[in-house]
């Protein structure tokens, strides 16, 4: 019998709402505590979840003896110093994408984790959908053959707000590290590798974040993927991925439903798969699950993959010379 896991949620802003309407179909999984620095909001986070547990501040999440996990929903620059003090307080962590600022510091909390012996993962749920779990299943048995080409784009027009994370530097804004992620992941996820090569160019607006930028990847027996990013435009979120034998397509493929896959010489078919509530049930389940077996991280998104993953965003900004105020 698995063992309820108690949850703290370290922050509550727009994403920890949407994760934990997603606990609540885990019977499993109890939403324990949540902290909040900003006035009044854990107490409305708190209500709207029925918790019973409700701070102020983050270090009294992580000295409460009753949860067993914390997520980490704090803007991108707070990651870091959020997640080393729930480590340093022996508490096991899954944190939001993107993991961290920079390859640095993701260094430094893998090294904490595993010498603390807790368990720490990047909350990349795109990878726990149903759809992905089968689409994988899909290029294990090599059902497009040699895949030689990934194609994908992430744009959301968002209005100019210069203190807003996704334009402010200071919150660690930026289109790379809040879409273009999603991209970039799955590009590690079904190519199974890092690009050996990088070719990239980005858009500065007026906060000096990037905007607008494209990548041209290149692996080392001539595979390749084109990606891009953007939160000032409108793109479809559609990925294809492109074999020897086939090619499929993923609509919404960082919350896929459906699959489209044609096959040389067949008809296109479409295969449906949809996901139960939020859809970051799934990587909670994931999280409750390794917690369960006494497992330090997960098979599904490895922390050696997410400290790759943030070596290929640190080459892109060092490609456009882009650093964080006080990297
Ligand atoms: N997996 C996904 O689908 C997904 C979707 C959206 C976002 N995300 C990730 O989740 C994280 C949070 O995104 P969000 O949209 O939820 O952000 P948000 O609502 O703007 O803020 C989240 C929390 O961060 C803290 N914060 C925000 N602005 C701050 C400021 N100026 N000064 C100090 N603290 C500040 C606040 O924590 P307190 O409550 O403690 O005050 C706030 O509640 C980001 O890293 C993002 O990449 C993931």
């Amino acid at each position: 019998m698995s063992k309820i896991i108690k949850w703290g949620i370290l922050g509550c802003g727009r994403i920890a709402h949407k994760f934990a309407e997603g606990l609540k179909v885990l019977p499993d999984a109890i939403l324990e505590a949540v902290a909040s620095r900003t006035e009044g909001k854990a107490e409305s986070f708190g209500k709207t979840f029925g918790v019973k547990n409700i701070y102020k501040n983050y270090e009294e999440l992580v000295k409460n003896p009753t949860v067993d996990v914390i997520y980490i929903a704090t803007t991108h620059n707070f990651h870091y110093e959020n997640a080393l003090l729930c480590l340093n307080h022996e508490k096991p962590v899954l944190c939001e994408k993107p993991f961290t600022l920079n390859a640095i510091q993701a260094e430094e909390l893998i090294k904490t984790a595993r010498n603390n012996n807790l368990f720490l993962m990047e909350a990349m749920w795109t990878r726990f959908l149903p759809c992905i779990v089968k689409l994988n299943e899909f290029l294990d048995e090599g059902i497009l053959g040699e895949i030689q080409h990934f194609k994908a784009d992430f744009g959301i027009k968002q209005e100019l707000e210069p203190k807003g994370r996704s334009f402010n530097p200071d919150l660690g804004g930026g289109a790379l590290l809040d879409l273009g992620i999603y991209p970039i992941s799955f590009a590690r996820m079904i190519y199974k590798q890092s690009p050996s090569k990088i070719n990239s160019s980005a858009y500065f607006g007026e906060t000096r974040v990037d905007e607008k930028s494209c990548y041209l990847f290149e692996y080392e027996n001539g595979q390749t993927a084109m990606l891009s990013s953007s939160n000032r435009l409108i793109m479809p979120h559609d990925a294809f991925i492109f074999g020897t034998k086939g090619y499929l397509e993923i609509p919404k493929f960082y919350h896929p439903s459906k699959m489209i896959l044609e096959l040389e010489g067949k008809r296109k078919k479409t295969i449906k798969i949809p996901f139960k509530s939020t859809g970051y049930n799934y990587e909670a389940k994931e999280v409750m699950n390794r917690l369960n077996a006494g497992k330090l991280e997960s098979k599904i998104m490895p922390l050696d993959e997410t400290l790759e993953i943030m070596k290929t965003m640190d080459i892109l900004r060092s490609q456009w010379h882009f650093k964080y105020p006080g990297e």
